[in-house]
């Protein structure tokens, strides 16, 4: 199986996926990074792991269209079966997600359906709420929507600060998004009903 990682920002989910890989615990081949953002720290990370970037700048197209059609040629180069998101902060059109239908995974910061967007741990944190977490699911075309797959809650502490609030939710998420991934991998996921069963 090849997996292709989008991301647009700093790349610690890409990096933990990297080593999950390395260590046997994602048995597929991470083939490529696709990301839209040229300034962003996880281009160095692939280039550190040697593996093949994808840089598609939104900016280079005249339609959403075209540069998702760039994507998809990339995929398809690399014979793409997973897309595994990783703070790739762009929603893919229907037909994208129509195409690669039950074959894109997202992470979010948050317990979802809480705190959506893209400063989910801070909108929690700034809410006050007492327990927040993190989710994994798949990809439909609403943003951070989809059926679950794995969720894991953390507690807000009184003494929390926003950063060290970011520095539990972040080590969770490069514990379960690699789990996820195997789960995938391993066929054990199966969708019923927008529910997602664990096979065992
Ligand atoms: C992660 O916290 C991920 O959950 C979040 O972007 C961050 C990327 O960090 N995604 C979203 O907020 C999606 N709505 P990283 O670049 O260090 O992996």
């Amino acid at each position: 199986m090849n997996i292709a990682v989008f991301a647009s920002g700093r790349g610690t989910n890409f990096s933990a996926i990297v080593r999950a890989v390395k260590k046997g615990k994602i048995k597929a081949n991470l083939s490529l990074l696709v990301c839209d953002e040229p300034k962003a720290g996880v281009i160095a990370r692939a280039r550190r792991a040697g593996i093949k970037v994808a840089l598609v700048k939104r900016e280079d197209f005249v339609s959403k269209k075209e540069f998702e059609e760039k994507i998809i040629q990339h995929l398809e180069e690399n014979k793409i079966d997973l897309i595994v998101l990783a703070g790739f902060m762009r929603l893919l059109s229907p037909e994208f997600v129509n195409r690669y239908k039950d074959r894109i995974l997202n992470i979010h910061p948050a317990l979802l359906p809480s705190f959506k967007g893209t400063e989910g741990i801070k909108d929690a944190f700034d809410y006050g709420v007492k327990v927040t977490g993190v989710t994994v699911h798949f990809v439909d075309e609403e943003m951070d929507h989809g059926p679950i797959v794995l969720q894991k809650a953390v507690k807000i502490r009184e003494d929390d600060t926003l950063q060290s609030l970011e520095t539990r939710i972040h080590k969770i998420e490069h514990q379960i998004y690699p789990e996820a991934i195997r789960l995938f991998l391993e066929g054990r996921l199966k969708i019923e009903a927008r529910r997602v069963k664990i096979i065992s």
